[in-house]
């Protein structure tokens, strides 16, 4: 086992807790660290039940640059991977500032930090929302980016900018990943973990179950008549253990190859609203209330991603079918009901 820590930013969230269990299985060191503005301090507490082992917690803001010193003073430090950012599309609409000053000062003070200390390996969230409305499908990672439709978008592309910028400021020493996840969805086989949004959820997953239990009126269907098979938008959704197994190819992959490197992260495989839906209609036993309204604005029609470069390259690929990500969803919202030990 390594001496150092892998720093998981963002490790009470929903990506980041699965990726620190994934990684914690594996044997890794992990340091957890958030300011829980979108996540719940008992997260740490079932990492460690999960792990059976301490995982120490760091509760703190990583746009301050005391806390982001402390951290690396308090703990060696192998590798960084960043999931601490703030992530609702509509609400970067309405506070840009505040999106633009988490998301990327977080990021140049943990790089600072990082190159004063020399510490080289990164592994960042991005995301396939930095194609845009993609020009050709399916999406590999040479598709262009940056034509986003929103705020949040933006930091994205930004902070891949700045890493694409550092990297070529010192090309032998940088290890980089860019990994762009399509849509992440499902929760651990444990139920410990899962996806627990403040507020309604505005993703469809998320929102569907919701609506299987009462706490929505209805699921929207935003918009029947795009030019898909059934008039619904298409997505490439992802388990979640999938994606976070992704990550831990990432790590050693990167382990063994300076370079700064991106892949997808996806499955490769399209699913309408409306197979969503019945998926969750089947792994339930229940009908979902649903209806059809108007598009919602900035969506776009169909998104998947071509995958192969992630499993040419790292020997990555998903390996679960959307019945296990929404029967993994929906279990774990039942047994958060059940037990009301909702995280
Ligand atoms: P999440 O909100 O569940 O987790 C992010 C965590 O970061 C939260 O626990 C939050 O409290 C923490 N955080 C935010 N700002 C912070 C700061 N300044 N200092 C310390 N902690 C801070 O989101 P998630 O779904 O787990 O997403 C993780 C990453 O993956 C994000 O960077 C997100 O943009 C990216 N991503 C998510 C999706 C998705 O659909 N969930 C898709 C593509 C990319
Ligand atoms: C999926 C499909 C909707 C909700 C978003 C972000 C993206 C990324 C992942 C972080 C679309 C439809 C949805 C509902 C619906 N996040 N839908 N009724 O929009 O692909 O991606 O999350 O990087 O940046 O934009 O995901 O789950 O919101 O929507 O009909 O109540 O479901 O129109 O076709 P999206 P989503």
């Amino acid at each position: 086992m390594s001496e150092s820590y892998i720093l998981v930013t963002g490790g009470t969230g929903y990506i980041g807790s699965h990726v620190a269990s994934v990684l914690l299985a594996a044997g890794e060191k992990v340091l957890i660290v958030d300011n829980l503005l979108n996540s719940k301090e008992n997260v740490a507490t079932r990492l460690c039940e999960l792990s059976k082992q301490s995982v120490p917690f760091l509760r703190g803001d990583l746009t301050q640059k005391s806390f982001v010193e402390e951290i690396f003073t308090q703990y060696k430090i192998s590798t960084v991977m960043h999931f601490a950012a703030m992530k609702a599309v509509g609400e970067s609409s309405r506070i840009p500032l505040e999106y633009y000053h988490n998301n990327l000062n977080s990021l140049l003070n943990l790089l600072q930090e990082m190159r004063v200390r020399d510490i080289r390996t990164f592994i960042f969230s991005s995301s396939a929302t930095v194609y845009g409305d993609p020009i050709k499908l399916p999406i590999t990672e040479q598709h262009p980016v940056g034509n986003c439709t929103n705020p949040y978008g933006r930091t994205k592309y930004y902070s891949e900018q700045i890493l694409t910028d550092l990297y070529a400021s010192e090309p032998d020493k940088w290890k980089i990943c860019l990994l762009r996840y399509f849509n992440p969805v499902g929760a651990h086989p444990t139920k410990l973990l899962g996806e627990d949004p403040t507020g309604v959820p505005s993703n469809l997953l998320p929102a569907t179950i919701y609506a299987l239990a009462g706490k929505i009126p209805e699921i929207k269907i935003f918009g029947d008549d795009y030019p898909t098979p059934d008039g619904t938008g298409v997505r490439d959704y992802i388990h979640i253990m999938d994606l976070s197994e992704g990550h831990l190819s990432a790590l050693k992959y990167c382990n063994a190859n300076t370079g700064l490197h991106v892949f997808n992260l996806g499955t490769g495989n399209g699913y309408s609203v409306l197979d969503v839906i019945n998926m969750v209609e089947k792994v339930s036993g229940k009908q979902v209330p649903k209806l059809v309204t108007s598009r919602r604005d900035g969506d776009i029609a169909t998104c998947y991603a071509d995958a192969s470069l992630a499993k040419d390259k790292m020997g990555w690929e998903a390996k679960r079918g959307l019945e296990e990500m929404c029967r993994d969803a929906y279990e774990y919202s039942e047994y958060c009901s059940n037990t009301k030990t909702k995280i």
